[in-house]
């Protein structure tokens, strides 16, 4: 069931349009609020009296329709929704999400929205395979944008067949139970959670730094799960490959000082996770201009070790958090490094991973974590970054209400 979720529904200018009626009247038989946003396109196919009259409220197509700003506008119009669909998402509806365009009322929505988003792409399958809607759902996907389908088979050109269909309302519909049913939505909700991320950069001099690795992938990913379950976010984050992930504030920072002076900024939160890869070591005294070659030999650097922002916050006379997640990437002795390295830090979780070459975790999509706690160490199967994310979403969630005064 779908009780009190409030969907906005985006529809684009495609012949799939008309899927979405009965998409809008199986939402509301599970009880969902539907509230529609058509593009101009959208309106040659269907019109917004069609759709009014089965979803029940007002449709919503004029960016510049003064009195809809006047009494709700469309930053309202989209953040009082719980999800964005967008179906049929058209390629020229992805293209213009991907770019951020704000030229109509739909891309405005989508663009100021703080809300996840699930699109249901419908285009010719010479489109959908083109290039550049590669480039533009790979971009969304990244951005944290979910997608269902396209479907293979026949398309509505004549002779025309392939992958393009957008997805049925039965799959749309399953997708949106899935999203709440997984999303955790609301499970957060309250709650201040500080994520680090991504490697950290410690300068040589103005042009040279050591660093390490870390793509930055996985505490993105727990920053997104952590929001999407309706937690306030904050990411403090190295120069990583990952985007940031939408409706949580990033602190973009280079090297561990400044890593451990925006944590302490930002305390007190209820959960802080770990998962930059901090550089140990800084360089005594970097140079303040560039070093020249061959002036005075080969330069020797002299490390001097970072502070340790996990072990510090979890030592923290009066700002502890609750609950304290630190990671933990090891070569060799996974458990036993983490389960020793959890009593030495001070923190109360340790996630443990295998960070090998041969697995292939380093900048990969997947990981296979183990999670040491006081009491046990839970071997968890391989998954997505995700989805890994997403399940110690859900744990900190429980270890947090569990321990709600
Ligand atoms: O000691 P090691 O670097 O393996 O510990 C890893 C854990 O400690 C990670 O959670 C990492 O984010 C954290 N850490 C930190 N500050 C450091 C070093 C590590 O917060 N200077």
């Amino acid at each position: 069931m779908l009780n009190d979720k409030r969907i906005l529904l985006v529809i684009g200018g495609g012949i799939a349009a008309y899927k979405c009626m009965d998409l809008i009247r199986r939402l509301k038989e599970r009880g969902a609020g539907v509230r529609v946003v058509m593009t101009e396109a959208a309106a040659q196919f269907v019109t917004p009296l069609l759709v009014g009259a089965i979803s029940g409220e007002r449709v919503f197509t004029d960016l510049f329709d003064l009195t809809a700003e006047h009494d709700i506008g469309h930053i309202r119009l989209s953040r009082e929704a719980d999800l964005i669909v967008v179906a049929p998402a058209t390629a020229d509806l992805l293209a213009r999400m991907t770019q951020g365009h704000a030229n109509d009322l739909a891309t405005t929505c989508l663009l100021a929205t703080d809300k996840p988003v699930l699109v249901a792409p419908a285009m010719n399958p010479r489109m959908w395979s083109h290039p550049a809607t590669r480039r533009n759902v790979a971009q969304l996907r990244a951005d944290g944008i979910a997608v269902v389908g396209p479907n293979a088979g026949a398309m509505a050109e004549r002779d025309e067949f392939g992958e393009g269909r957008m997805a049925e309302p039965l799959e749309i519909l399953a997708a949106i139970e899935a999203h709440f049913a997984t999303g955790e939505a609301g499970l957060l909700k309250g709650r201040r959670i500080l994520v680090t991320s991504g490697p950290t950069h410690e300068p040589i001099d103005p042009v040279r730094y050591i660093a390490n690795r870390s793509s930055g992938k996985q505490g993105h990913a727990i920053a997104a799960a952590a929001r999407a379950a309706g937690a306030e976010v904050v990411l403090v984050s190295g120069p990583a490959e990952a985007a940031d992930p939408r409706g949580v504030r990033v602190i973009h920072v280079e090297s561990a000082r400044e890593m451990m002076a925006a944590v302490e900024e930002n305390l007190p939160v209820d959960a802080a996770v770990f998962a930059a890869a901090v550089a140990d070591w800084r360089v005594a005294g970097a140079a303040e201009q560039k070093i020249k070659k061959g002036e005075g030999g080969t330069p020797t650097l002299t490390l001097v070790e970072n502070p340790d922002i996990l072990a510090a916050v979890a030592r923290h006379h009066t700002l502890r958090p609750r609950l304290v997640v630190g990671f933990a990437a090891e070569t060799e002795q996974v458990v036993a490094h983490a389960r020793e390295k959890r009593v030495r830090k001070g923190c109360d979780w340790i996630v443990a991973n295998d960070v090998s070459p041969a697995t292939g975790i380093m900048g990969g999509d997947a990981n296979t974590v183990h999670l040491v706690t006081a009491e046990a160490v839970e071997d968890w199967p391989s998954a997505s970054k995700a989805e890994v994310a997403r399940h110690l979403v859900a744990r900190i969630a429980a270890e947090l209400s569990g321990s709600k005064p």
